[in-house]
């Protein structure tokens, strides 16, 4: 596929710039994220965007928080991640410490942006019913791709984060998200700033190491 392909333009923005999003924007974005599969078209997702004020009480909420760190998904622990999950994070660390220096995750500017929640004028949270399956993730995940890659298109970067959902207590008291909802992930959403922290380029395995064909 062309390179100029918008699944090729998107990667991961660590850090944002205030500049606003037209609303109209924004619904389209969401639009084209509601043509994602799911199963039997439940269209299980809802979506609570945090702007302006409200996000501003969100970042502070979790820079003061004594709460420790929890998700409403299960967090993987890395003992538990396979040798193929291990082996690319290895190499997505090189690729950190190749565009911000060799301090890689614990560079200044790296730790300012994650824990200023990247800066993101809009934090996009992506929630489901506490009733789902294990198969509802697919369905959300095919929706979350499918919004960044719309974002893309429209030259709004993105960035879906642990780091924005590991208070989920903050979130749903702000946005008022029921409690019978879960929050599966908080995507950041803006135009990107010129930022060291965004300037990481990311591999991804050989084609020949993760495909299995059979004739
Ligand atoms: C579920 C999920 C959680 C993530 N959490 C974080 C995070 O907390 N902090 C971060 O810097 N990047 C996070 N990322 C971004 C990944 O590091 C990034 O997608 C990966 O390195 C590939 O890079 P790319 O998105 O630029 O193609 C997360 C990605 C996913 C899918």
């Amino acid at each position: 596929m062309e390179n100029s392909n918008l699944i090729y333009q998107r990667k991961s923005i660590r850090s944002f710039s205030d500049k606003k999003i037209p609303t109209i924007t924004i619904e389209e974005i969401i639009q084209d994220a509601q043509r994602a599969p799911s199963w039997q078209n439940a269209q299980p997702w809802e979506i609570y965007i945090a702007s302006g004020e409200s996000v501003k009480r969100i970042r502070e909420g979790f820079q003061t928080t004594n709460e420790t760190s929890s998700t409403d998904l299960t967090t993987p622990h890395r003992t538990d991640r396979s040798e193929l999950s291990l082996n690319n994070i290895k190499e997505w660390s090189k690729s950190v410490e190749e565009a911000v220096g060799a301090k890689g995750t614990s560079d200044p500017e790296w730790v300012d942006t994650r824990k200023n929640l990247f800066y993101a004028p809009y934090l996009v949270y992506l929630t489901t019913s506490k009733k789902a399956s294990e198969f509802t993730i697919y369905d959300m995940g095919a929706f979350g791709q499918t919004l960044m890659l719309s974002a893309a298109g429209h030259g709004i970067g993105t960035i879906p984060a642990y780091a924005l959902s590991n208070h989920p207590e903050i979130v749903k008291k702000e946005l008022s998200i029921p409690q019978d909802q879960e929050i599966v992930v908080g995507i950041a959403m803006g135009y990107a700033s010129d930022s060291k922290v965004n300037n990481i380029s990311t591999k991804r395995a050989s084609v020949k190491k993760i495909l299995h064909m059979k004739e």
